[in-house]
């Protein structure tokens, strides 16, 4: 595995035309999750490349980003151990200058959720996603459903801006329990992992309510909110695939979201229905 920590750097090793470059972009403290990303890019590409680079521009005043984990030793040997051919492991200087050209965010796709949560979250998010693109020029990224949101962004960015990659969208990956794996896992004492679970929970009740053919938006949310007390609820959502609000569930075209603070730590899970 090669690491390269400038987009020049990068490019001279890089320059082929003919191979298939399959590109996995994270911040790091790598698990499971970004595993199966990177073990996916692995089978579907010539060459697999994956960035670290914890993005300052997504965090808002008062986040997480001073003590966002950073594991950069075990980092590396998992990323040598999936495959991965080149690691691009940029300092911020290496990313960002003074006074520079970003990416706006949709006024309302952006906005809502985790939008409204996090405002200006995803112009930091599509910034760096349309520079790492730019850079590396995959021909497949690889990008969690778990973060859906943003993976509908990045999406609809490289149509907007006519970009030829192909964005491709990968299941959650989840503990035995059904806690979805995050980065931001490490955070929870063990008490609060328990508390954790009810997001999961929360979402696989949505889920059994379908199945039992409840489509109903507000009986479903209702039915989530009850089983999320006590944690502090940002939001519960059903949308379709293009985060347009529903009353009722459509099958094959419907994503059931829920973010909330358990203690300190915000998490954020859904289910694709
Ligand atoms: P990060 O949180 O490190 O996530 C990197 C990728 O891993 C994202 O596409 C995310 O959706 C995916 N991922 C996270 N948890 C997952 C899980 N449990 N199962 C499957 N995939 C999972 O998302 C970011 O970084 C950043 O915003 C980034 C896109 C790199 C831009 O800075």
């Amino acid at each position: 595995m090669i690491i390269a920590r400038s987009a020049s750097e990068l490019r001279e090793l890089l320059d082929t035309k003919t191979l298939s470059v399959g590109f996995v972009p994270t911040m790091g403290a790598l698990h499971i999750g970004h595993r199966s990303l990177i073990e996916t890019a692995r089978k579907e590409n010539d060459i697999v490349v994956v960035s670290i680079f914890v993005n300052p521009t997504q965090f808002l005043a008062g986040e997480d980003l001073s003590k966002y984990p950073r594991r950069e030793e075990a980092d590396f040997k998992i990323c040598e151990l999936s495959g991965v051919d080149i690691l691009f492991y940029p300092d911020v200087s290496a990313m960002y200058g003074a006074d520079e050209v970003r990416i706006t965010a949709p006024d309302v796709r952006g906005f809502i959720l985790e939008g409204s949560s996090r405002p200006g979250h995803f112009d930091g998010v599509l910034t760096v996603v349309m520079k790492l693109l730019n850079i590396v020029r995959p021909s497949r990224a690889y990008f969690g459903k778990k973060d859906a949101q943003q993976l509908a962004l990045i999406t609809q960015m490289c149509e907007n801006f006519f970009m030829n990659i192909e964005i491709i969208p990968m299941e959650t990956v989840r503990e035995n329990d059904g806690l979805a794996l995050s980065s931001r896992n490490v955070y929870l004492s063990s008490l609060e992992r328990q508390e954790a679970l009810k997001l999961s929970s929360a979402l696989k009740r949505a889920t059994e309510m379908l199945m039992q053919g409840n489509t109903k938006s507000s009986e479903i949310k209702a039915s989530m909110e009850h089983i999320l007390v006590p944690l502090n609820v940002e939001y519960v959502a059903i949308v379709n695939r293009k985060f347009e609000a529903l009353d009722e569930i459509v099958i094959g075209n419907t994503i059931v979201l829920v973010a909330a603070r358990v203690g300190m730590t915000r998490l954020i899970d859904n289910v694709w229905l």
